[in-house]
């Protein structure tokens, strides 16, 4: 059965038992900033699961698209996926228990064909916030699974919740026994030697978790399931893993054509994580350094990094994002109408890591070495930070180069150096003798930069004893002020905007230190009030071009501020002239 049936029948299937089929909501949760991406079916319903009317009723059933990021490490095995569709029926206070269950044995052995005989189920054992579900599996028992194949686990395996507060409560979990041997007298649906797989989770919400951890009840009973698609269609043909059903074969067929070099895992992770980032950019996602944009960075970082790795010409990324519209186009319309956009989105990212890839795979063969002649295993936090803080070299790229070459890394120690380095930024961008960066995001970040470009080309175009008087930036412009005996031709004006812009062409990488002041002046770091810094102060470098003492926040590389623009030259006050300037 197709991924495409097996999504139909199930809307149908629980359309006929009275439910209103829902349209899935975006992956990006709406006016929910608390979430990064929606990672259940449930997640846009909590407002109706804690006692909201839903405008279409008690009895709802969807197709949510899905992304989980938390093991994205594990993907490349046969199972591991960040993004997915989770099929699921929902009861805001209307039938429990009994009849949740009855639909569920009904669907999977009915409509799906899944040998009663195979199943086995799971609930929850009962603890201090919940009794034993013996209501559960005495409703299981009616529909015949017999005693032997209902097991009870506590809350690290049948309570469900997304996330730390909200509502939530014990569950009951469908598996299906692949036939392989159990691998030992204890072996059961909880063990993970591949003898069983879950495929169907019934949560009975009629809990809530508070922010303080204590347990009370809500208002209504209400039931929230979750079938993963991709999960069910690869069990019910027979395969072992999702990449080898429809919905990635033609992908992973074109990338073993293309590479020239064979590594399953590298192949998976480049469908899995291409598929992943297609979705997200379709529904609005954008790259970026914070949140979400992070997310699909490092996805389509990773993806490119692995097709570097199976030697697979990077031009084809563009062919592998039309299959995959193609492959898709089924299940997921409106794709083909944003492919074009998807396309430009992915290779732009593409095209921005490689600058730096190709620099830090280059430094870290450097550490590599070096840990090898000094007989380590490991690959220390310091140098992980140092990749990423001078190279914008990501730790996870790291981490699995790292990995690659045998090489254990303390990522906790890149963690605590990360977060000395935030907060040392963090108190550096409060002291704001820059003034004006009151609105500190990935715009204003980018403007901080460009000033520190402008003051370096004002110096080699107009004169060398420029500096810099001042300094204003809002998203939309930056203003510049600078000691200056003599309005600007336009003629340096234009040498300075060129080389500005040539600056930013090259990609110069953004680096900081902390050091002494002193030091710092020595090293020949520009600075505007020198009194005024404290004794350690950051010392931001771009390329071989700038050097000023400031506190941040900076981008880590100077493509990322796009086309640079002079837009006035004026007079401030007496030897000090202002520029007005954007990034487009
Ligand atoms: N919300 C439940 C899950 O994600 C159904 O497993």
């Amino acid at each position: 059965m197709k991924a495409i049936e097996i999504r139909n029948k199930y809307l149908k299937f629980f359309e006929k038992h009275g439910h209103k089929v829902i349209p899935s909501a975006p992956l990006i949760p709406e006016n929910d900033p608390s979430v990064l991406f929606t990672t259940a079916g449930m997640q846009p319903l909590v407002p109706y699961l804690l006692g909201e009317k839903h405008p279409e009723g008690t009895r709802l059933t969807d197709y949510q698209k899905c992304l989980r990021t938390n093991d994205i490490d594990e993907v490349g095995d046969n199972r591991h996926l960040t993004f997915f569709e989770m099929l699921g029926n929902w009861s805001l206070g209307d039938y429990f228990k009994d009849e949740a269950i009855s639909m569920s044995y009904e669907f999977l052995t009915k409509e799906l064909g899944i040998d009663p005989n195979k199943l086995s189920v799971t609930c929850f054992a009962g603890d201090e916030d919940a009794p034993k579900d013996i209501v559960a599996a005495e409703a299981w028992k009616r529909v015949g699974i017999p005693e032997e194949r209902i097991y009870f686990y506590g809350k690290s395996n049948n309570w469900w919740i997304a996330g730390e507060e909200g509502p939530c409560g014990p569950d009951t979990e469908m598996f299906l026994d692949t036939g392989k041997p159990a691998c030992g007298p204890n072996c059961g649906p909880d063990c993970n030697c591949g003898k069983y797989v879950e495929i169907w989770n019934n949560v009975f919400m009629e809990y809530y978790k508070s922010k303080d951890g204590s347990i009370s009840k809500l208002k209504q009973q209400n039931v929230d399931t979750g079938l993963g698609l991709e999960r069910m269609t690869m069990l019910l043909q027979g395969k072992e893993t999702p990449f080898d059903t429809e919905l990635f074969l033609p992908v992973m067929e074109k990338l073993k054509e293309l590479e020239k070099v064979e590594y399953i895992e590298s192949r998976r992770i480049v469908a899995e994580h291409l598929r992943s980032s297609i979705m997200v950019i379709a529904d609005g996602g954008r790259p970026s350094n914070i949140d979400r944009g992070y997310v699909l960075r490092r996805l389509i970082r990773r993806m490119t990094r692995h097709l570097n790795k199976l030697q697979i010409d990077l031009n084809e990324l563009g062919g592998l994002v039309d299959l995959y519209v193609e492959t898709l186009k089924e299940l997921y319309p409106y794709l083909e109408e944003k492919k074009d956009m998807i396309k430009e989105v992915i290779i732009t990212e593409k095209d921005k890591f490689m600058r730096t890839l190709s620099h830090g795979e280059r430094e870290f063969e450097k550490v590599a070495n070096k840990a090898k002649q000094e007989n380590k295993k490991l690959i220390d936090g310091y140098a992980i930070f140092k990749l990423y803080e001078t190279y914008g070299f990501p730790p996870e790229i790291t981490s699995d180069l790292a990995k690659e070459q045998g090489f254990e890394i303390d990522l906790d120690g890149f963690d605590k150096l990360f977060k000395e380095h935030q907060e040392k930024s963090r108190l550096g961008s409060e002291q704001k003798f820059k003034g004006g960066l009151a609105e500190q995001n990935e715009q204003t970040t980018k403007y901080h930069t460009a000033t520190h470009l402008l003051n370096a080309a004002l110096k080699v175009i107009v004169n060398k004893d420029i500096h810099q008087k001042g300094s204003n930036i809002t998203v939309e412009r930056m203003r510049f002020d600078f000691s200056c005996d003599h309005k600007l031709t336009d003629e340096e004006k234009q040498k300075t905007e060129d080389l500005v812009n040539e600056w930013i062409k090259q990609d110069l990488p953004v680096t900081v230190q902390t050091m002494k002041k002193q030091d710092a002046v020595n090293s020949g770091a520009e600075c505007m009030f020198i009194e005024k810094y404290p004794d350690e102060v950051t010392v931001y470098t771009i390329g071989t071009v700038s050097k000023e003492i400031c506190g941040g926040p900076h981008v880590t590389h100077t493509s990322e501020l796009g086309h640079f623009k002079i837009k006035k030259e004026e007079a401030s006050s007496a030897g000090v002239r202002r520029i007005k300037a954007i990034l487009e």
